[in-house]
């Protein structure tokens, strides 16, 4: 491996709704100061494959339903084949990210990717159950973007460590089980469908304008010609939420009453 504080970092996220972006700009802030060249991508906007030229690789995520979402698993799993690579994560979540650094550690694993660190704060959370409130206005806070920005500059030096003393350069995640855990495999796939108010549109309201298709986080809706919505879907429900006409007949009773939400 090339010396670390010359070499080069890409900083991979995905960002729902800003604040894993914040924190990997933060962190890539700190690379810079460290001594790294250092380019911040947008995830759905990257080709894994691109990850060969860079000599690290840093993955950041929000926490969806107890783990990190398709879109940056299935990044993980097309990055190209490494040997020991280092490799960071950062997390951005509500209070709640049960396994999901560990996950991520062990996927990147898979591809020879080594994880040297990672980074976790709050972000504010916009999940839909909390009666369409915000909750953690203003996380990442200043406090927590400057500790991003000494997890950024630590990084080069953590990078040498893992060339120099393997065998103590990767940390150890504890595991989390019990509810939560359970819940991080059953909210996915089929299950999501079976659980959660299914994306439904009406189609005497919508006016196939394309504002949901466009401002879809992962870009899981098409117009054809009424929006549908395919399996990269995070269930965030911003589309019902930005729809002008309030197409979207989605029933959230059955859930609410179910999770004893008023
Ligand atoms: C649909 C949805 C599901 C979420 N699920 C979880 C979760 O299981 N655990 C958790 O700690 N936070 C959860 N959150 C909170 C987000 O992880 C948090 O708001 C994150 O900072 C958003 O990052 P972003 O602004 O980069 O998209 C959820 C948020 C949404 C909208």
């Amino acid at each position: 491996m090339s010396d670390p504080t010359t070499s080069k970092a890409l900083v991979v996220h995905f960002s729902q709704t800003g604040a894993t972006r914040r924190v990997a700009e933060a962190a890539a802030a700190g690379l810079r100061a460290g001594g790294m060249q250092c380019t911040v991508a947008e995830l759905l906007k990257t080709d894994p494959a691109e990850a060969a030229a860079y000599d690290v690789v840093g993955i950041g995520t929000p926490v969806f339903y107890y783990k990190e979402p398709p879109i940056v698993r299935r990044f993980i799993g097309r990055l190209p084949a490494a040997d020991k690579k280092p490799a960071f994560t950062f997390i951005t979540h509500g209070g709640n990210p049960v396994n999901t650094l560990r996950r991520m550690q062990k996927r990147l694993a898979r591809r020879g990717y080594t994880v040297v660190n990672s980074f976790a704060c709050n972000g504010f959370d916009s999940f839909p159950m909390y009666l369409k409130s915000f909750r953690e206005w203003g996380r990442p806070s200043e406090d927590d973007l400057a500790a991003a920005r000494d997890f950024g500059e630590r990084l080069p030096g953590e990078c040498r460590w893992l060339r120099d003393e393997p065998r103590f350069a990767t940390p150890r995640y504890p595991f989390v089980g019990g509810k939560y855990f359970l819940l991080s495999h059953v909210l996915q796939g089929g299950m999501m469908k079976r659980t959660f108010p299914n994306h439904v549109v009406d189609p005497d309201v919508c006016t196939r304008c394309g504002l949901c298709a466009r401002n879809c986080p992962t870009g899981a809706i098409r117009l054809d010609p009424l929006p549908t919505v395919n399996d990269d879907c995070i269930w965030c429900y911003l589309c019902e939420r930005i729809c002008p006409v309030q197409a979207y007949a989605n029933e959230w009773a059955p859930l609410r009453k179910k999770m004893k939400v008023q």
